[in-house]
């Protein structure tokens, strides 16, 4: 990672959703991490695990009733840092034209179905950068043909579903670098596309954080897209980073069973023939609360008495610098003997009975009433 001070500082965001008769859902658990200008930092981990609610707090985009949001989000503005997460709607509105930009997976919720493409892009110009008639006309041209639309003066008189999902991705991706901001929020955008289209996706993204030094959050299940794209990693477990590293650290050096776990899912061709997958077992609903212990505890293989004891500090990895991980018995079992190692395990089955929901319930309320 560099040492230039971060654009955006995140630190111990939580959010927590209530219904009324249903149980809390603390989506977001204390996520810390930083994003830099001209570098990808990814957000990776299974479904459910926080990733969009993460994004969608930081935007301001969470529904105004039934959530509490934690923490703090240091965005280092020209005139002073502000923290979006106490910031107004109205501020958050200009900062989102201006700063901030965020791209959804699913492109066509995202663009106005009535609206040729073409208005659509020079609205946000004229609202964001004061541009009007020709001049914002062939600015949006432009654009479209940066992020590789052909014949962009046709496409924009065209309507959302006149172009194929690639282009409507391309579309968003131009309508959210029309205003240059210099941070932009990425949510599983190629998951939808086929996999050369998400190639020339990513590529795209790449070229810009390059071109105009943007800080790109992106956030993925896609270890592959992570590979591809990203300077810095996070992985994230039940709502909390786990392990942070630079990205040829973590997959040279992974640390965190999780994120051995996560490695250990994906089909390699250099595999000997016939060797059998690791995944992770069980599912990211199978945690405890991280107030009790490491919530992968349930899953994991290195399991003892010591993760039960609140939740595990990051700490620095074995190699030093930027690697960080969130794991009391790191590697656990390469220093071990196997049997010495499955003699030392406390299995989930003997460890104390991970809390019910009503209890996980009580806990939030009570915390927050004494707050
Ligand atoms: N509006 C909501 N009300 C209540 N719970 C919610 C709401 N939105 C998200 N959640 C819960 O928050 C948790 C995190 O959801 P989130 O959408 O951030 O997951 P994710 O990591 O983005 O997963 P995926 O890879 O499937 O997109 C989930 O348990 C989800 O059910
Ligand atoms: S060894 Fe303990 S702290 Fe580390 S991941 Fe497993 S359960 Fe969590
Ligand atoms: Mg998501």
């Amino acid at each position: 990672m560099s040492s230039s001070t971060p654009l955006l500082t995140v630190d111990e965001l939580s959010v927590v959703f209530r219904r009324r008769g249903a149980e809390a859902t603390r989506a977001v658990d204390g996520v810390s991490f930083t994003l830099e200008e001209g570098r990808v930092t990814g957000l990776v981990g299974e479904s459910g695990c926080g990733k969009s609610v993460t994004s969608l707090a930081l935007m301001g985009l969470l529904p105004d009733r039934g959530v509490t949001v934690g923490g703090s989000a240091a965005l280092r503005l020209p005139d002073g840092d502000v923290d979006l997460l106490s910031l107004s709607q109205r501020r958050l509105r200009d900062l989102r034209g201006s700063q901030l930009a965020m791209i959804f997976q699913d492109p066509l919720s995202s663009l106005n179905p009535v609206v040729p493409i073409g208005r659509q892009v020079t609205e946000i110009l004229r609202r964001h950068r004061g541009l009007g008639g020709e001049r914002a006309r062939k600015e949006a041209a432009d654009l479209l043909y940066r992020v590789g639309i052909p014949d962009p003066t046709r496409r924009l008189r065209e309507y959302p579903h006149q172009l194929s999902g690639g282009m409507r991705q391309r579309a968003l991706i131009a309508m959210a670098v029309a205003c240059r901001p210099r941070l932009m929020i990425a949510d599983e955008p190629t998951t939808a596309l086929d996999v050369t289209i998400q190639a020339q996706i990513l590529e795209l993204l790449r070229d810009l954080v390059t071109e105009e030094g943007t800080a790109l959050l992106m956030i993925t299940h896609d270890l592959g897209v992570v590979a591809g794209l990203c300077d810095d990693i996070n992985v994230l477990y039940a709502g909390r980073a786990v392990e942070r590293a630079p990205r040829s650290e973590l997959f040279a050096d992974p640390t965190h069973p999780y994120t051995v776990g996560l490695l250990g899912s994906i089909p390699r061709l250099d595999a000997p023939r016939g060797d059998p997958l690791t995944p992770v077992r069980g599912s990211v609903n199978d945690n405890i609360a991280w107030s009790d212990g490491c919530a992968f505890a349930p899953r994991c293989d290195h399991y003892t008495m010591d993760c039960l004891q609140g939740a595990p500090a990051l700490v620095e990895a074995a190699g030093g610098g930027a690697h960080t991980h969130r794991c009391v018995n790191p590697g656990a079992d390469a220093e071990r003997e196997p049997e010495e190692a499955a003699g030392a395990r406390t299995g989930p089955e003997e460890a104390p009975a991970p809390e019910t929901g009503a209890e996980r319930t009580a806990a939030v309320d009570d915390e927050e009433g004494r707050a």
